[in-house]
This record gives structure tokens, sequence and C-alpha cells, in this order.
């Protein structure tokens, strides 16, 4: 038995020294210190010795085992070591290389502008209903004053589905479907996409967007909405920026208004963005016309309120210096991608 513990000895060692890869080291270990290994099967033969004999050769095969276990350790440790050498000079990398791009999805500059816009409106209380762009003549048109023929339709010509429906001009026909489904206190602001019969240059395009706002309460004064409006251009454009009302025409309001903002380039003095005015148009306004709060179930005796409709790819194209229209649109990334 002696003998045959220093044959299996030997055998194991020199074929350990002469294992060259991982599997080898395993099948030496399994074949020599497994459940069925011979090491093993020497283990099981105790039994037949004598009870002298015993404890001196369970000795000796525990130090061999021992012995051949940390052999094996050692040559896997080693072969590892080798490995990882030989793999770290097959893989080395040129840190020269440039790296890979890996290119991330961003928000469109409208919706960025959007965005900010609706943040300041949210924090004064206001809702953001949207309408439908296929809209009905009735609510786009006609409880704003303007029945068919009105003069006023004429900058506003589109595209009809039939008589009575259409892609919408403007988003004024929320301001019909809030105050048709809910009663005042209302605060609303609706962006969305609109439509016109227009020829596609840097400043039109038969697609654009607009915001149209809507306050209706009882005391509701022009005072209210020149407040509001300012300080929401304050928050766009910064506290040193002057705004200025000029009286206009909507079919939908009266008294009207126009806002226009200090033109952010020159300051006020007068330059090519603003041709030479010093002040760019931000938006439309007004007080809410007593027969539109009327055709809409609100009493204008009791209640008043304002309204507005902002551009938001001119407000979008002033922030950033965006010179044509058309870039808003064209999905180009070379362009997208400076935002
Ligand atoms: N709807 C107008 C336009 O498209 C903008 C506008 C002006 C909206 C005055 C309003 C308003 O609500 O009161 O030019």
């Amino acid at each position: 038995m002696n003998e045959q513990l220093e044959r299996i000895k030997e055998e194991a060692l020199s074929a350990l020294k002469n294992a060259v890869t991982l599997p080898d080291v395993e099948e030496i270990r399994i074949r020599v210190l497994g459940k069925k290994g011979e090491l093993t099967a020497i283990l099981k033969q105790m039994g037949t010795l004598s009870p002298e004999e015993r404890p001196v050769m369970g000795a000796l095969t525990n130090r061999i085992r021992d012995e051949l276990e940390k052999e094996i350790t050692s040559k896997t440790e080693a072969l590892q070591r080798e490995g990882l050498k030989e793999r770290l000079l097959n893989e080395s990398i040129d840190i020269t290389l440039p790296g890979k791009n890996l290119s991330v999805g961003k928000l469109h500059p409208l919706t960025t502008v959007l965005n900010e816009i609706t943040e300041i409106f949210l924090g004064m209380g206001f809702c953001i209903p949207e309408g439908p762009e296929v809209e009905y003549d009735r609510y786009c048109f006609e409880m704003l004053n303007m029945p068919k023929g009105h003069p006023a339709r004429d900058t506003q010509d589109t595209f009809y589905i039939n008589e009575n429906i259409l892609l919408r001009t403007q988003t004024s026909s929320v301001q019909v479907r809030t105050m048709l489904s809910q009663k005042p206190p209302i605060r609303i602001i609706s962006p969305g996409r609109v439509y016109r019969v227009d020829t596609v240059d840097a400043t039109h395009s038969p697609t654009f967007h607009q915001i149209e706002g809507l306050v209706v309460d009882k005391g509701i004064t022009m005072s209210d909405l020149k407040g509001t409006l300012e300080a929401v251009a304050k928050r766009l454009y910064g506290d040193s920026i002057a705004v200025r009302f000029r009286p206009h025409n909507f079919p939908y309001t009266e008294p009207s208004a126009e806002m226009d903002a200090e033109c952010f380039v020159c300051k006020g003095t007068g330059c090519s963005l603003c041709k030479g005015e010093g002040f760019i148009e931000l938006l439309g306004c007004g007080m809410v016309h007593p027969k539109v709060l009327q055709r809409c179930g609100i009493d204008p005796t009791v209640y008043s309120g304002y309204a507005f409709g902002m551009g938001l790819d001119r407000i979008t194209m002033m922030r950033y210096g965006i010179k044509d229209l058309r870039l808003l649109f064209e999905n180009d990334l070379r362009f997208l991608n400076q935002f």
C-alpha cells in the first residue's frame, strides 16, 4: 500500500508538471482526489489493515493528499497568471484610437421652449388642456365672432374637411371648448399645432404652433392681463426686458392689443432682426368679448376675462437666433444637433 501511495503521488506530480491548461489540472485532480479517485480508493481499503497499521497509513495518505492539493493549487494559480498575461498581450488596446460616439436623442428646440413656457404658467396656477387639430368651424370661427364671410377669416384660410370641419387655424378654438365645458374660474393655456394656407418661406409655414391663454373670473381686468404677460416675458427673456402694448383688433376680444418685447439683439435701438423697430411682436391679446362669454354660457355681467395667443415658433426663433422657420420642420440633424 505504501508503494501504491508513492506511485500515485509521483505519477500525479509529474502529470501536473506537464499540464498546460486549466482543464488538464482539473482532470488530474478528479483522477486522484475525486470521489472515485485513486487516493480515495486507497482510503476505502483502510478497513482491511490491522489496527496498528491503520493510523500510520492514514496519516501518510493524508499527508500525500495535502501535498497534492497544494501542488494543484499552485499549478492552477500559475496557469491563471500566464493566461492573464497572454490575454493582456493579445487584447492590448490602442488608446490613441478615437472613442465610439454614442448618439443620444435630445429634445427639439420647439419642445424645449414649450416646456419652459408651460413651466412658467404652471407656476402661476394655469392648467393645460389640449384641443383637437381637426376642429369645427363653429369653435374655430363662429363662436369667436367670425361668422361665415367675415373678413377676418381671410387671413386664416385653411384646409377644409367639409363645410363645417376644418384644420384649426388658431388655438383660440380651445377657449370656446373650455368655456363650454367648465365654469369660471378658468385659467388655462393650450399649446398645439395650427394650419393655414400659406406658401412656405423663411417666415411662413402651412403648419406652425401657438399657445393660447384664457383667464375668466369675477373682476378680471386689463391690468391682470398686462401684469401676467409682462411677468411671463421677464421670465422668458430676463428682468430687464421692456414690453409694450399696441392697440389691435381681434373679433373675439375687446379691447384688443398686441404685445411686443424689446428686441433681444439690439436692446431697442433698432437692427435687422427687428427691422429697425427696436421691438418684436410676441403675442395677440385682449379682454374676452362679452358676446363670446355669453355664447359659451358665461354671464358677462358677472364674469370677465382676458385671452392671448402666442406663436411658439417665433418665440423659439427669437430665443436661438434662428433666421429661417423651415429649419424647425425639416428634421435635419445637422441643424437639430446644435441645440
Ligand atoms: N388667434 C390669434 C392669432 O392667431 C392670436 C390671439 C389674439 C389669440 C388675441 C387670443 C387673443 O386669444 O385674445 O393671431
